[in-house]
């Protein structure tokens, strides 16, 4: 086996495995580095996102969503069910084999692509002439020489200080997607991504669950107006979450965790949960790279740090994704990737990060893409808002999922759209729309000029569209 490649990624998360597929079906001889295993020991490519990430996470919220549908709305349609019951075994295992799916996906793609993956750890040796030796550590050890280095190492759950994870009382995302019987009462310490959508699974599935944020405001990244009406459905289902708390203490004992924190009014709380999910932000995996013995220079937080085009400090060596600055999605890594292939090949690959979207899996999905009010009224920038409500609409209203709305943020003078936000049923696959018409600068009015099946959800996008111009056709 061939020990010298034109280009060695390290890791084969959506970063790395992306980038490592590009630059193969750019000509170039890919070699790919990942140390993630399954439970027999072998290799698991995919990173945390098809591991313990967006990917078994959306296939729990499916089967947390289904069961609530069967529970409290199958009844609306006529449809009765007695007995009903959720084997959360089964749910496990589906996600797993869902996982396994999605390895295996990877490794064929290696393999079609003709990249070479080496399971272990990879890690800088030392500069060499054109290049650098990076040294394998796992099953059988090797040695590599690359002429170009590419760090997808990505990141893995920040712990609350004196309380690390035991991953059977105090979790992590990896724990928090592996419970194995419904826990009577939930705690989460952090309201953001993970916060919502796991505290979501396990709510629908029957937990009491609390989610204790440090922030005064609710989701704050997230337009206020979208925010406000996620928050009043998170209320209506029973999500319990308290803002502005400060969490002290954290015990875990034989019959679950006790959290001390002070409320938003300085009061001493605690907390009885069975178990605890921590989900407080991530940190970049930079520990095992050996990044001293080359002089790669790191952030404070341990980031690998880039320019805007993913441009270490070391000539010839990249770094994409999670484990470099910017929003830790597996898009926006796996957008890095090709760009950097591409710039290694003298092509110019291009990210938009104002273009990135977001996703929270909750229902209703929270999507946006763009600039929020809030940040437009900061920089100063006039413009005209147009929403639209899912309950105006004929697909929300026979879906039986009326909650939420889209919003339209246009440029007062132009009418370029500045930013879409969506709270509401499909929110995840409506906001692709928007994503597009963004890339290509266009206005609200020409979404409003563009013809939408009927009945669809995103005849709502179209409405908050004319809604700019304060023409709605069904509201
Ligand atoms: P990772 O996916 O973290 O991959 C890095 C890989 O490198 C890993 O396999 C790791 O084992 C390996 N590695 C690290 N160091 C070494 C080394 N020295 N040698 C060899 N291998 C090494 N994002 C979304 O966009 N949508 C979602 O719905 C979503 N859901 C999420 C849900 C959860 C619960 C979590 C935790 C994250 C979620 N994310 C989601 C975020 C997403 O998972 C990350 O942004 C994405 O995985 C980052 O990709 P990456 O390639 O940079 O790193
Ligand atoms: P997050 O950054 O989304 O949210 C962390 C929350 O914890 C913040 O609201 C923060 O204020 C709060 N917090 C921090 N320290 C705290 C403390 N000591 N006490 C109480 N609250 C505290 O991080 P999260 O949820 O851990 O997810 C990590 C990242 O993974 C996300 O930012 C996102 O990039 C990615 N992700 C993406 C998903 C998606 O795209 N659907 C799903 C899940 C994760």
């Amino acid at each position: 086996m061939s020990t010298s490649f034109d280009v060695i990624v390290i890791g084969a998360g959506p970063g790395g495995y992306i980038a490592a597929i590009r630059a193969a079906q750019l000509g170039f001889n890919v070699a790919c580095i990942d140390e993630w295993k399954n439970a027999a020991g072998g290799p698991a490519p995919g990173g945390t996102c098809t591991n313990v990430g967006c990917i078994p996470s959306k296939a729990l919220l499916q089967s947390s969503e289904n069961f609530e549908q069967a529970g409290k709305h199958f009844g609306e349609h006529g449809i009765s069910l007695s007995n009903l019951k959720m084997d959360v075994a089964t749910m496990i295992g589906r996600k797993d084999a869902v996982v396994k799916q999605n390895n295996d996906g990877i490794l064929y793609l290696f393999k079609k692509n003709k990249v070479t993956f080496f399971h272990g750890r990879g890690s800088f040796a030392r500069a060499v002439d054109g290049g650098y030796k990076i040294a394998v550590a796992g099953d059988k050890p090797a040695t590599l020489v690359g002429k170009q280095i590419i760090v997808a190492t990505g990141s893995s759950a920040r712990a609350l200080p004196g309380a690390p994870f035991d991953e059977q009382s105090i979790l992590s995302n990896d724990g928090a997607l592996a419970i194995g019987a419904v826990p009577r009462r939930l705690g989460l310490i952090g309201s953001g991504v993970i916060g919502l959508e796991m505290g979501s699974v396990w709510r629908r599935l029957g937990s009491e669950v609390t989610v204790l944020e440090a922030l005064p405001t609710f989701l704050g990244a997230v337009d206020e107006q979208i925010a406000k009406e996620a928050r009043k459905a998170f209320d209506k289902q029973g999500l319990k979450i308290e803002l502005g708390v400060k969490v002290g203490e954290v015990k875990a004992g034989k019959k679950g965790v006790t959290v001390s924190y002070a409320n938003a009014k300085d009061e001493a709380q605690t907390l009885e949960v069975d178990k605890l999910i921590v989900s407080i932000g991530r940190v970049p995996n930079t520990t095992g790279l050996n990044a001293e013995a080359v002089g790669l220079k790191l952030g404070e937080r341990g980031d690998v740090l880039v320019d805007d085009d993913c441009r270490t400090n070391l000539p010839g060596v990249w770094a994409v994704g999670d484990v470099v600055r910017g929003p830790m999605l597996a898009h926006k890594a796996e957008e890095e990737g090709v760009a950097v292939a591409e710039r290694i090949a003298g092509q110019h690959g291009h990210v938009d990060f104002n273009l990135v979207p977001w996703v929270i899996y909750t229902h209703p999905e929270i999507a946006w893409v763009g600039q929020t009010e809030q940040q437009l009224k900061a920089a100063d920038v006039k413009y005209r808002a147009g929403t639209f409500p899912f309950m105006a609409n004929g697909r929300a209203r026979a879906l039986g999922d009326t909650t939420g709305m889209v919003k339209f943020l246009a440029d007062a003078a132009s009418d370029e759209i500045l930013g879409v936000h969506i709270v509401g049923p499909q929110a995840s696959e409506l906001i692709a729309e928007a994503c597009v018409a963004m890339a290509f600068r266009a206005s609200s009015e020409d979404i409003a000029r563009i013809c939408h099946a009927h009945p669809s959800l995103s005849e709502s996008t179209k409405e908050a569209a004319l809604a700019v111009d304060k023409r709605t056709l069904n509201f």
